[in-house]
């Protein structure tokens, strides 16, 4: 049954407002409600402080806010566990506020995407709770199997298959209930759904409509490749904590294009939505398929490949290494052209999940921090594709500085530690990944003002505020024109001005330079150049490279012809 929608058809909420594809021409910037503002005082960020914020975004330039799950929780993992689809969490506030965040995005001209998050549900959501009876006409909504054919249930080696959940431990849990093993690759508050069943994909389908009634213009879709599943059900090669990139059980699996055209058709068609995918593992081939408009699936997808090149090959996301920069570029200019002309790219360094640029891959010293914040952002905001903001992102915000597994709230690090402490890993050397790698990194409150409580709350924040609040906040970089806020501001003016930035083909070059990040974007006659140091120490330029065409932004006032100043870069259209 269809939950009732006065929300729905409010004046401003029709497609007339979402001219086809306008996702292209789009920056989105990324919340997450609980770390974003705070209006009531209880330490947790929520809708109402989302919206005593939105001319910061409208100052910013941005054209559609993707929102973290905001649904009715358990928050066993911040609201990635849906107990109720089509309801706001009180953690968050209410139907009223979610309508009244449309209205106020709509009415500055701003879009709303949803995140969709169907992979899984909470195992507090009704439908898990029926499905645990075999006699329901819900028990086979999930992935139900029985134990390992000579063991005895619930003892070890019983899980029907050798999957590892990504948050630690096997991906099966016995349920006493039923007398059976459930499917949950994350979390065990995250049960799979079973999209095999026609009937998962009609309810996925009737609370998406329904959403789209209410005005959302599009939705964020959650590891949407893990939705079909290899079949049967068998052992992988799975190692644990490498559970996504690594299983062929369940990663772009048989049905994935089928699920998606479906959706697409009874869902997106005609609709003029963002939709992106997230896709953990997938190769550019496949989402050159999934982005291709001729398929009728998805818009584009998030790709974790460069997410991937600071860490050992093949030892899972703990086990750090050095960036190469020569890495990065091929990567990225891989993924330039295995999507030219077929699909779209997404571009993103940050978001919920990823430590924060500047501390990983830039200088977050106090001498480097904004250049290398605004160097990390020009390189990839000139790139093809539509770029993605983390909030705080735009402020040059810094990682964490955790050091004790007290300060962490992320399920997947506290579940980590029990794991690998209890099997004896060095708890140092684990304290050492988290800082570097860890998700808290994204997750501590956005730095509004210098104050005690940074703007955020008036109340005691749920994950600590980072000290150099003091420095690094909103107040201080809408303030100072050469701040990261206004860097980013002018990249994405200059995305809405400029039709190379938006359609031209990407090419790279000096691809084995350590230092230097080059590339140029050229459509008919015109052509930017983009020079990036992307160190912390001065780059020679390569003769060839020593243009003089107009300079349409840069970090640095003064520059030399010859050489870039530490993180120094420019954007310049060749005449
Ligand atoms: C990906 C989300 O981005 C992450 O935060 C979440 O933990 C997992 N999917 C499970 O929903």
């Amino acid at each position: 049954m269809t939950a009732p929608n006065p929300g729905a058809n409010r004046p401003g909420n029709n497609l007339e407002n979402r001219p086809d594809d306008w996702w292209k021409s789009a920056v989105v910037y990324q919340i997450y409600p609980r770390s974003f503002c705070d209006s009531n005082g209880d330490g947790i960020g929520d809708i109402r402080g989302i919206i005593s914020r939105l001319d910061h975004l409208a100052a910013l330039g941005v054209d559609a806010v993707w929102l973290s799950p905001a649904y009715t929780s358990p928050q066993d993992d911040n609201g990635y566990d849906i107990s109720d689809y089509q309801d706001i969490d009180p953690l968050f506030g209410s139907l009223a506020d979610l309508d009244e965040l449309v209205d106020g995005l709509h009415s500055r001209g701003m879009k709303l995407v949803m995140d969709l998050v169907v992979n899984h549900t909470s195992d507090e959501h009704p439908w898990f709770q029926e499905s645990r009876d075999r006699s329901s006409a819900k028990a086979d909504w999930y992935w139900w199997a029985d134990a390992r054919e000579g063991f005895e249930p619930g003892t070890p080696g019983a899980e029907p298959t050798n999957w590892a959940s990504a948050f630690s431990g096997p991906a099966w849990h016995y349920d006493e209930q039923r007398g059976q093993y459930y499917l949950h690759l994350f979390s065990r508050k995250q049960p799979d759904l079973n999209w095999e069943n026609p009937e998962v994909r009609q309810a996925v389908y009737d609370m998406m409509r329904w959403w789209v009634d209410r005005g959302v213009d599009g939705f964020r879709m959650d590891v949407i490749n893990l939705i079909s599943k290899q079949l049967p059900l068998e052992d992988g090669t799975t190692v644990p904590g490498q559970a996504l990139s690594f299983n062929g059980s369940y990663v772009d699996g048989p049905r994935m294009d089928e699920f998606l055209h479906e959706m697409n058709q009874q869902v997106l068609s005609g609709q003029n939505l963002l939709t992106v995918g997230e896709c953990p593992g997938v190769s550019v081939e496949q989402a050159s398929k999934y982005t291709d408009p001729e398929r009728e699936e998805l818009g584009m997808v998030f790709q974790f490949e460069h997410m991937g090149l600071d860490e050992q090959q093949g030892r899972g996301k703990w086990a750090l290494k050095p960036l190469h920069l020569p890495d990065l570029k091929a990567n990225l200019a891989k993924w330039q052209h295995g999507l030219e002309g077929r699909g779209w790219n997404s571009l993103y360094w940050d978001n919920h999940d990823q430590p924060r640029i500047v501390s990983r891959w830039g200088d977050d010293s106090p001498e480097h921090r904004v250049n290398s914040a605004k160097t990390l952002a020009t390189v990839l905001h000139l790139q093809k594709g539509t770029p993605y903001v983390y909030q705080g992102e735009e402020l040059g915000m810094t990682n964490a500085g955790f050091t004790s597994i007290e300060q962490y709230r992320d399920i997947e690090i506290l579940n980590h530690w029990a794991e690998a402490t209890a099997l004896g890993a060095d708890p140092a050397e684990l304290l050492e990944s988290y800082r570097v790698k860890g998700r808290d990194n994204a997750r501590t409150p956005v730095q509004w003002d210098a104050s005690d409580k940074a703007g955020f709350t008036t109340g005691e924040p749920w994950i600590e505020i980072n000290p150099n609040h003091t420095q690094i906040n909103a107040e201080a970089a809408v303030a100072d024109p050469d701040s990261v806020f206004h860097h980013y501001r002018q990249l994405i003016a200059l995305r809405h001005e400029l039709e190379v930035v938006r359609d031209g083909v990407f090419a790279l070059l000096e691809p084995d330079h350590e230092q230097l990040f080059a590339y140029t974007r050229s459509l008919e006659d015109e052509a930017l150049l983009v020079l990036a140091n992307m160190s912390s120490t001065e780059c020679q330029l390569p003769t060839d490279l020593r243009q003089d065409g107009e300079l349409l932004l840069g970090t640095h006032a003064e520059r030399a012809d010859d050489r870039l100043a530490p993180w120094e870069s420019r954007i310049i259209r060749l005449s």
